[in-house]
């Protein structure tokens, strides 16, 4: 440690206990995942919390000068939650030194701007690659081993089948999660753990290495027989089909139980990294056990040939499709999360909620469509967050992101009370799909892209945004808020189709500490055709409304 790490470790050491104290929160109380009727929630300090958080670019935790500045326009945007790179590079970089004078200064950055923290452990793997690892593990291939292709020439990147690799990885996620229970253990600060980024082999669909030849050889390891033996029913429908092609096998090589072809490259690969990542995790929940996710790099559409199989995305990162393998080899980790750069979101949503794995989005877009993305991810999916990634260039208070978050920020408590209990729910619009209904309570509810008649005084052209979201929550049985923008939001009766719906009262308005403040009473023109209600084109705004029925 240097001195300067020591000093600043102090310092939050003395923060940490002051505070906890000073508002009497118990130790224990740390930050967990709760389930609540469907939803699993993210607790933080006993309340569910709801994660409008953004990424840094990857080099920018690596200096808390460069972050200096960055830190209050981060704030800006309305955010509450930042997700920093913690490099093995920097905080090991001799073998058995640890440096934790970075981590010191996120947490205390992140506390003085009133933000949480998602470390992101760039350890054995960066996007398929291994170039976050010490000097000391990079140089040294005899002790720490790399994977091989088909014809025996090395990868840059460390084996899944090495102890060497997992233990030398885990002693250092598990240090620094002692080292965030030490400075953080009440304050909280830090949230949650991302475990590694985007594993994956990229280039063969698996490792060629003797030990993994011989491993792939080698009958299917029996904890992940068992596993699949006592998930049959409820195993992805994917990898059940081809265990069931292959005959239901019980025992067998990888080729005798699943078949041949990449797929079960994949699965194998998607198996080792889940033992050792799920090591690693475990390591570190010992020390601290903080929710831990994993992310991946998704395969690509039929745009982009070649990045739709295995190996040219990264081949055994956590995708759907091997998501069991996932579960049985590392169950340390409590989330598989996808980084959504492709454009199908709301169907990585629907294929990372499967088996009730919790949906939070690590990396996607900051911009008006990311926004919608964020706003179906919480009020459709019962996601626990979202995050788009490059808030250094993102951040800015008028921006989309900022417009957004704070739009978000003021109905979080009310999407929260409601996940789980179908009490919320959200629908995606856009050119392509301009109309979606969804039923909410007794009455089903349609958004039309761009549509609805009337003056939007004061906002820029319709239409701004190409993807947006309608974000609908009942408050009672004919009470709902409704957040929207650039679309008409038309009603009628779920249970009675002899009925009309009619709008009793329109407010639209904000929440402010939780209490809803109106502003105009909207009617006329602003509620077209006397029956629908109209978002404007050029920000979220939100309605309180209550309907009534007649016949
Ligand atoms: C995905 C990676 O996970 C991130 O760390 C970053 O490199 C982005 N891609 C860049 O778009």
């Amino acid at each position: 440690m240097t001195l300067k790490s020591i000093l600043s470790t102090a310092i939050l050491i003395t923060l940490a206990h002051t505070e906890a104290f000073s508002q009497g929160r118990p130790a224990t109380n740390i930050p967990h995942l709760e389930k609540r009727g469907t939803a699993t929630q993210l607790i933080v300090d006993g309340k569910p919390f709801l994660i409008l958080g953004a990424e840094l670019n990857n080099s920018s935790a690596s200096s808390m000068e460069y972050m200096r500045p960055l830190w209050p326009r981060i704030a800006a945007t309305n955010l509450n939650t930042v997700l920093a790179t913690v490099s093995w590079e920097l905080l090991e970089p001799e073998e058995g030194r640890f440096d934790f004078s970075l981590v010191d200064g996120l947490i205390q950055g992140a506390r003085q701007h009133n933000l949480r923290l998602i470390l992101l452990w760039f350890g054995s793997w960066k996007n398929g690659k291994s170039t976050y690892q010490p000097v000391w593990v990079k140089t040294n291939q005899q002790r720490f081993p790399i994977i091989q292709d088909e014809k025996g020439k090395g990868l840059p990147t460390l084996s899944t089948l090495s102890d060497a690799n997992r233990n030398a990885d885990s002693r250092a996620f598990a240090a620094l999660m002692k080292h965030v229970r030490e400075v953080d253990g009440d304050a909280h600060t830090v949230i949650m753990m991302q475990v590694e980024n985007e594993v994956g082999v990229l280039g063969p669909a698996r490792d060629h290495s003797a030990a993994a030849n011989r491993a792939f050889a080698d009958p299917v390891p029996k904890e992940f027989m068992d596993y699949l033996q006592n998930h049959k029913d409820t195993l992805i429908p994917e990898l059940r089909k081809r265990w069931e092609a292959a005959g239901f096998k019980t025992s067998g090589s990888w080729e005798a139980v699943f078949g041949a072809g990449v797929e079960t490259s994949e699965l194998f690969m998607a198996w080792n990294y889940g033992r050792y990542v799920g090591h690693v995790a475990a390591a570190g929940k010992a020390e601290y056990p903080l929710p831990m996710f994993v992310n991946a790099w998704l395969r690509q559409g039929k745009d982009k040939p070649g990045e739709d199989i295995p190996g040219g995305y990264p081949s055994g990162g956590p995708l759907p499709q091997v998501l069991d393998a996932w579960r049985a080899g590392g169950p340390a980790i409590d989330i598989l999360a996808p980084d959504v750069h492709v454009p199908n979101y709301a169907e990585w949503c629907a294929w990372y909620t499967q088996s009730g794995n919790p949906l939070f989005i690590p990396e996607s877009r900051g911009d008006a469509r990311g926004v919608a993305h964020a706003i179906a991810t919480a009020g459709k999916y019962d996601g626990i967050g979202y995050s788009p990634f490059g808030i250094d260039r993102l951040a800015s208070p008028d921006g989309e992101l900022g417009k957004g978050y704070q739009v978000l920020s003021q109905v979080a408590p009310l999407i929260l009370e409601r996940q789980g209990l179908g009490k919320v729910t959200a629908v995606l619009v856009d050119q392509e799909t301009p109309r979606s209904k969804v039923r909410l309570g007794d009455y089903t509810i349609e958004a039309r892209f761009n549509q609805g008649r009337g003056p939007a005084p004061g906002s820029a052209p319709v239409g701004a945004a190409d993807r947006v979201a309608g974000l609908f929550l009942q408050l009672g049985p004919d009470d709902y808020v409704i957040v929207g923008r650039s679309m008409g939001v038309y009603f009628e009766s779920a249970t009675d189709a002899t009925q009309s719906v009619g709008l009793a009262v329109v407010e639209e308005g904000q929440y402010v500490d939780g209490r809803w403040v109106a502003g105009r009473r909207l009617n006329g023109d602003e509620t077209p055709e006397w029956k629908a209600l109209w978002f404007a084109g050029d920000r979220y705004t939100i309605q309180k409304i209550r309907l009534y029925r007649y016949r």
